[in-house]
Formats: structure tokens, sequence, C-alpha cells
């Protein structure tokens, strides 16, 4: 636990396993967390619904990001797209930067926080996988919830993605300067948290 600002910026492409890696950090340190692909699969559920992206972008409220129709393919394929929008993306930065440095710490997972949100963020981690071994997570997790959905098409889901989020031209998809790499293809989850925990650990201010 740290009364200062203390920032973990966790980056990575979907299904990474960076979520499930963040929430266990944001647990064992009692820092905040914020899952940033929450803002962007709002804003595109709302283009989907008719709106103007930038409009929703400007007008996202905390309350809508429970709603766990956000989880769907449907919701991040379409966050995808209105995620290279720079000016979708300009709307969405003074919230994830404040949240950043609240005091306590925190814990922000995405795909331009170390890059882009946070380069100055105190610990950076990039987490990645195969596209198979995270389409065969995700189609597990998505199963499990009762989606019907084939292995095929989250694979084709997650390379369509990748495509996007790696080429836009607005912050990229890649591993920030002097970013810890995470390649959880081969490896369990535990270790994964292991390793994250030990690069949290090594920076936290000595009490
Ligand atoms: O992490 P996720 O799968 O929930 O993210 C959904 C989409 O939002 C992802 O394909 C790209 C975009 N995104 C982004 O561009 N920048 C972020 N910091 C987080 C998500």
């Amino acid at each position: 636990m740290t009364t200062r600002p203390f920032t973990v910026a966790l980056d990575g492409p979907a299904a990474s396993g960076k979520g499930t890696i963040a929430r266990a950090l944001a647990r064992q340190f009692g820092f905040a967390y914020l899952d940033t692909g929450l803002l962007y699969r709002a804003v595109g559920a709302q283009v989907n619904a008719g709106r103007d992206a930038v409009e929703a972008a400007e007008s996202l409220t905390a309350g809508v990001l429970d709603d766990p129709g956000l989880r769907s393919s449907q919701a991040g394929q379409a966050a995808s797209k209105v995620a290279a929008m720079p000016a979708v993306r300009a709307a969405l930065k003074d919230f994830q930067r404040a949240f950043a440095r609240r005091a306590g710490g925190a814990v922000l997972d995405g795909r331009d926080i170390g890059t882009v949100i946070c380069p100055q963020a105190e610990v950076k981690l990039y987490v990645t996988a195969s596209a198979e071994a995270r389409a065969r997570r995700r189609h597990r997790e998505l199963a499990e919830r009762g989606d019907g959905i084939s292995y095929a098409e989250v694979l084709a889901d997650i390379e369509a993605r990748d495509e996007r989020d790696m080429n836009r031209s607005d912050a990229p998809l890649r591993a920030a300067e002097g970013a810890v790499t995470l390649d959880t293809t081969e490896m369990s989850i535990e270790d994964a948290v292991a390793a994250a925990t030990r690069a949290v650990e090594a920076r936290l201010p000595q009490a």
C-alpha cells in the first residue's frame, strides 16, 4: 500500500491475460483498477445504437461501465473501430490520466497506457501470447457464459482486432519503452501474476 500516486501500466492484445493480472495486482497491493477497454467498449456500444462516437466519448459516465453486454465480442469489435478515431482517444485521455495519478496507487490495463496515457508509470508491463492461445482462452470463457461462438470465429475476431489495434496511426499497440514483457503462451496465470508482482515490488517505495 502507498498513499502517494503509483501507477502500474499494463498493455497487451485482446485476451492476453492482462485483465486477470491487473485485477490480481490491484487486490494484492490495494490499488484502484481501471479496465480502459471498457471505456472504448461503452463508446462502441453507443455508436452501434446510433450515437455519434465523439459525443458518446465526451459524455461517458462511470455507471455505463457495469453493463455485462460490454464483454461481448461485438462490443469488442465496435470498441476497436472507435478506438482508431483520434478524437475519441483524446476525449478519454484526461479521465484515464487522473485515475492513474490518484493517491493510493492505480493499475490500468489497455493498449496505450505505458506509451501514451502514462509514459512515466512506475511499472510498465506488456502482456502477450500467441493468437491461438488467446483464442482458446477467450473461446472457453465465452462458452462458459453460454455464448455459442465457434473457436474459428473467436480466432478471426482476435486477429482482426490485433490488425486494427497494432496498425492504427494514433496510439498503436506496442510495448512501451522500459516495459517488462510477459509472454503467457506457455506460462500459467499464477506464474504470470507472480512475475508481475515481483516487478511491482521492485518499484514500490520502501516504507
Ligand atoms: O481490452 P479490450 O479487449 O476490452 O479492448 C477493446 C478494444 O478497445 C480494443 O480492441 C482496442 C481498444 N482499446 C484501446 O484502443 N486502448 C485502450 N487503452 C484500451 C482498449
